[in-house]
């Protein structure tokens, strides 16, 4: 596995992370068989929030990861409720179309980042994102002041921001943040790659997400998935200069160590 810093963090990444949202809290096992497998490769990046089943997610990876915190870097987000009420009205936001931008305010980010730390069982987080957070500056200008503040405190290493979408970041690059989550793919690479000098000007680390939306979404059409398909997914977003790692989702330890060492050929 190859390893790069994150941005200007001291935070020595994975090129490959493992997106954990889609982990069935109820079936410990098989996330146990999932997450060893990927430690076992050297995946040392894991991707998880608040809000994923409730903060049940959270509580899985805890459970978990406990053992090994040590060696592994962990990042956690944080903007949408964590209740099932607040999920609950974010998905009818969403499927009435509705904007579905978090809009948390600094008490709400204390109160949910005590929820996390105690979930996860650590007494810090290493990269703590906001999660999908409208774009204005006064929402960034309240978020870095208290991402500061808790970084003094010792409750939070870096902050980043994960982005519903490629817009809303080519948007927020005026904003003070280490690093951004976004999702990249072959769907929207020619843009980014268009606005790729400025991002590496500006030195933040990124993290690319859900690399194969667009690929699966193709070959689903045609009624057929070419073997290869995975592979040439992450190949396509890991070969741009200024990302750092690709974090997926799989709940298959065959689909993880072909897509490891693929990216390793
Ligand atoms: N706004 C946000 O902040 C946001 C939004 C969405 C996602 N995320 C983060 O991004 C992570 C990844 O997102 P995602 O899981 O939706 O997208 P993804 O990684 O692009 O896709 C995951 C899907 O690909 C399949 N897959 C992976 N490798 C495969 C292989 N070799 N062969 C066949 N199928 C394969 C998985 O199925 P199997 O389980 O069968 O392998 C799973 O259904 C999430 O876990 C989360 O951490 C963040």
């Amino acid at each position: 596995m190859k390893y790069r810093r994150l941005g200007k963090t001291d935070l020595l990444i994975s090129r490959i992370g493992l997106g954990c949202s889609n982990m069935n809290p109820f079936e410990r096992t098989k996330s146990e068989e999932v997450i060893k497998c990927a430690l076992d490769l050297g995946i040392n990046f894991f991707d998880t929030a608040n809000s994923y089943q409730a903060g049940l997610n959270e509580k899985l990876l805890g459970r978990i990861l406990h053992p090994h915190w040590e060696k592994i870097i962990i990042s956690t987000k944080l903007g949408y409720a964590s209740s099932l009420a607040g999920k609950a009205m974010n998905r009818i936001l969403n499927m009435c179309g509705k904007d579905n931008h978090a809009r948390p305010d600094s008490a709400f980010i204390i109160r949910e980042l005590e929820r996390s730390l105690r979930h996860l069982k650590v007494d810090h987080i290493d990269l703590l994102q906001i999660h999908n957070p409208i774009v204005t500056k006064e929402m960034f200008d309240e978020m870095a002041d208290l991402m500061e503040s808790l970084i003094r405190q010792g409750k939070v290493r870096y902050y980043g921001v994960s982005f519903l979408d490629l817009g809303d970041f080519l948007l927020s690059l005026p904003f003070k943040y280490f690093c951004a989550q976004i999702p990249l793919n072959s769907g929207n690479s020619s843009e980014y790659l268009k606005q790729e000098y400025g991002v590496k000007r500006k030195e933040i680390g990124i993290i690319a997400r859900q690399p194969f939306v667009t690929l699966r979404k193709e070959a689903t059409q045609c009624g057929n998935v070419a073997p290869d398909i995975y592979r040439r997914a992450l190949k396509e977003v890991l070969v741009m200069d200024s990302v750092d790692s690709v974090i997926m989702g799989t709940s298959n330890t065959n689909h993880l160590k072909a897509n490891v060492q693929s990216v390793e050929a």
